[in-house]
């Protein structure tokens, strides 16, 4: 017995790490999600019952015990360099000629991979078992942060097969997607806890907690790019043959890593990679280009601090710092202010930017910000250009203040960068950046000052919209302000409703732009998108820059534009909360408008993703009679879509209201809730005499008893399953 337990033990190790590395290593998942969890449950109920077999290597032991009271330092064997760092085609070529040079122009082949904004680590193997993971410091010496790195999954704590050295280091990039940042961050706000400022602070705030939990809890991934010491007899040739034996040891490394044959073949590398840079799934800040022969990286050798067989290509920065001049609000769609920063024009993201959102007035608060400060500005891709922190001058510590006199908001890019990561400077700016963000999260905001005492710099919310004078109201506890005007009273309202109404995911008007809503609605020309389709040609073509022709092509796109899918029409109406998705969620669940329309909150709480605050949302908007007329007018004006086959009928639980108790071992509650609604059931919380079916799992209490009260059948996990593969739910 014991035996057979020891053994399912081991192979239950050796399932859940073989799972582990296909879903966070390969990404290339075989099995769900609820098969994992039942995998990791058993093991660890085994390990409880026997809690002298748990190894430090158990897929189960990944979070340590107690919290650290500091790090140790780590002195690095081999050591941790930094990169030269070129930004141009030329400089790249010129770095290459100085290696042809030193090598008698012997052919160099490259191996390029994305330059990753995370933080540089060293790990130690010892006999394929994870042993020692160091933070980069000052390249010389490190901080042993082991216990935080054995919380990220895609680090395996015991490689594959027995190849590995017997002792060896890995180096590479621990990092935060751009999707689990955003993931993270709408997270803590929604639950009303501190966000991260960016991926790549979140990264080194997070490897710098002391208690392990905390970083078990942020999503850290890691790349590894190179090998360090390296012990055994093993030696590869190349830097591609070092990275594909990496992988095969279990460790993940980039699939954008890329063996070029010569300098074009390089070039048109980071080219494809600066196209692709918005697309990619994490922050680059460029390209690594190694020579790939780690014999011609031998003989190249280093200058002091950095290799001469390898080169950083760096993308134009994108963060910058300037000035606040002024700031502006704004007013969108829902009426909500936002308050808008006019900058100083400053080069950043390959663009000049002028204009940057301050999201709220909280943010202002957060950001400490007053008018006339010097603040980081990030423009990451499309991504607005954000405010990301207020730079403290005079304080001199991270030397920005003496961007102050840097004219060419070209120059304060090169500055900037050279200060955070230049070939002199970055090995004491790579440590720095760690340990000058001990927090990782935004910090709280600074103690109020007397209110009383005037400052022509502080930022004030008006008390007044600005675009209709109606009072601004900001309600109790929201970060939003908002313009207490009906849509249709606010001209910027308007406008920005209308823009949405025209925009490509929603009615799809081409040629509708911002320019020519100004001018329809400041010449009361259109108040409400049902005035769209009442345009004339006459009176369109008498509009300023606007000619006959321009005017029959609008016509036209307005006519064509009626003729749409009940999901777009959803959509444009703008209804807040409601998103593509949402809307699209909402078309299938009700397939026509009337239901839709006349939906109670409990009714719109059974469509897939809508909670009770898009619920009461979608309600509200129905409710009321303005925007009922506005419906029916664009009805009678001719917007029409074709019929969504009447899902609801269709579906096998239609009509039944279920109720789901208990924990159900297979399949979070709320995947089943979906499935159930999937089906047409109605998923309710507690059990009434209408309640049509119950589903307990193991715990299930009062809803249980509720039920054999009413006489509602109730049903297990089993028969639950039974029935949604019947209905091919499964
Ligand atoms: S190779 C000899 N490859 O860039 C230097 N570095 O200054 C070996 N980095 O902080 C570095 N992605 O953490 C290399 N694919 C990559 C990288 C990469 C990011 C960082 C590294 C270090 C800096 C080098």
């Amino acid at each position: 017995m014991t035996d057979s337990a020891r053994a399912r033990l081991d192979e239950l190790c050796r399932l859940i790490r073989h799972h582990d590395r296909l879903y966070h290593v390969l990404d290339a998942p075989e099995i769900a999600d609820a098969e994992y969890d039942a995998l990791f449950s058993e093991l660890q109920a085994l390990e409880r019952q026997h809690p002298d077999w748990v190894a430090d290597d158990s897929p189960s032991q990944r979070v340590g015990g107690t919290p650290l009271a500091e790090f140790a330092a780590v002195t690095h064997e081999v050591a941790m360099l930094s990169l030269e760092k070129v930004a141009t085609a030329n400089e790249l070529a010129e770095w290459h000629g100085r290696c042809l040079a030193r090598l008698g122009n012997e052919p160099l082949a490259f191996c390029c991979e994305p330059k990753i904004d995370g933080v540089a680590v060293a790990l130690i193997y010892e006999n394929g078992r994870l042993a020692l993971a160091a933070t980069r410091g000052d390249g010389r010496a490190g901080e042993d942060i082991t216990a935080n790195v054995r919380t990220i999954p895609s680090v395996p704590l015991r490689l594959q097969g027995d190849e590995a050295p017997p002792r060896f280091e890995v180096r590479g990039e621990i990092y935060i997607s751009k999707q689990d940042f955003k993931a993270f961050n709408d997270r803590a706000k929604a639950a009303g806890e501190r966000t991260l400022v960016n991926p790549r602070n979140g990264a080194a705030g997070s490897l710098r907690q002391l208690d392990p939990k905390i970083t078990a809890a942020r999503p850290l991934k890691m790349y590894c790019y190179s090998l360090g010491w390296l012990g055994g007899n093993w030696r590869p040739q190349t830097q591609v043959e070092a990275l594909e034996r990496l992988a095969a040891w279990g460790l993940r490394t980039n699939p954008e890593a890329k063996l070029v044959q010569d300098l074009t073949a390089c070039q048109a590398y980071l080219g494809d990679i600066e196209q692709r840079r918005d697309a990619l799934a994490y922050d680059i800040d460029g390209v690594v280009v190694k020579v790939n022969s780690l014999d011609q990286q031998r003989r190249l050798g280093a200058v002091t601090r950095r290799p001469r067989w390898a080169v950083a290509y760096k993308y134009p920065a994108e963060e910058a710092t300037t000035r606040v001049l002024d700031v502006d609000f704004q007013v969108g769609r829902t009426g909500a202010i936002t308050p808008v920063a006019k900058l100083e024009p400053v080069f950043v993201g390959g663009v000049t930017v002028s204009n940057a959102t301050l999201h709220n007035m909280d943010e202002i608060e957060r950001l400490g910000l007053r008018l006339g400060d010097r603040v980081m500005v990030r423009r990451a891709g499309d991504v607005i250009p954000q405010v990301i922190k207020v730079i403290k001058e005079g304080t001199g510590a991270s030397g920005e203040a003496g961007l102050d006199d840097v004219q060419d908001p070209r120059m304060a890019n090169t500055v900037e960068t050279d200060l955070s990561d230049g070939p002199d400077s970055s090995d004491q700016a790579e440590s720095d950046d760690a340990k000058n963000t001990p927090v990782d999260v935004q910090e709280a905001p600074p103690a109020d000052e007397d209110p009383a005492l005037v400052d022509p710099s502080r930022i004030q919310l008006p008390s007044q919209c600005p675009a209709c004078g109606s009072p601004v109201v900001r309600p109790e506890g929201e970060s939003v302000a908002r313009c207490s005007a009906a849509a249709t009273l606010c001209p910027a309202q308007r406008k920005e409703g209308l823009q949405h109404y025209a925009s490509r995911l929603a009615m799809d008007i081409e040629g509708l732009g911002q320019k020519l809503i100004d001018q329809l609605v400041e010449t009361g020309m259109v108040k409400t998108p049902a005035d769209l389709y009442r345009l004339d040609v006459e009176a369109l073509a008498a509009l300023p820059r606007m000619g006959r022709k321009s005017a029959e092509n609008l016509l036209r796109a307005l006519s064509a534009s009626k003729s749409t899918s009940l999901a777009k029409f959803i959509y444009a109406l703008g209804i807040r909360e409601v998103g593509e998705a949402t809307a699209q969620n909402l078309a299938a669940h009700f397939g026509d408008l009337a239901p839709l329309r006349n939906a109670s909150v409990e009714d719109l709480e059974v469509v897939a993703d809508v909670g009770p605050i898009v619920a009461a949302k979608i309600a509200e908007y129905f409710n009321n009679p303005d925007n009922r007329a506005l419906v029916d007018d664009l009805i009678g004006e001719g917007v029409h879509w074709p019929a969504v086959p009447a899902q609801v009928a269709a579906m096998p639980l239609a009509g039944q209201t279920w109720v789901l108790t208990g924990t159900l071992a297979e399949m979070p509650r709320s995947q089943a809730k979906q499935k159930l609604v999937g089906l047409g059931a109605k998923v309710a919380g507690s059990v009434s005499r209408n309640t049509a079916q119950v589903v307990a799992g193991p715990g299930a209490g009062g809803k249980l008893e509720k039920a054999e009260e009413f006489g509602v059948p109730v049903m297990d996990e089993t028969a639950f399953f039974d029935l949604l593969r019947t209905n091919d739910a499964l």
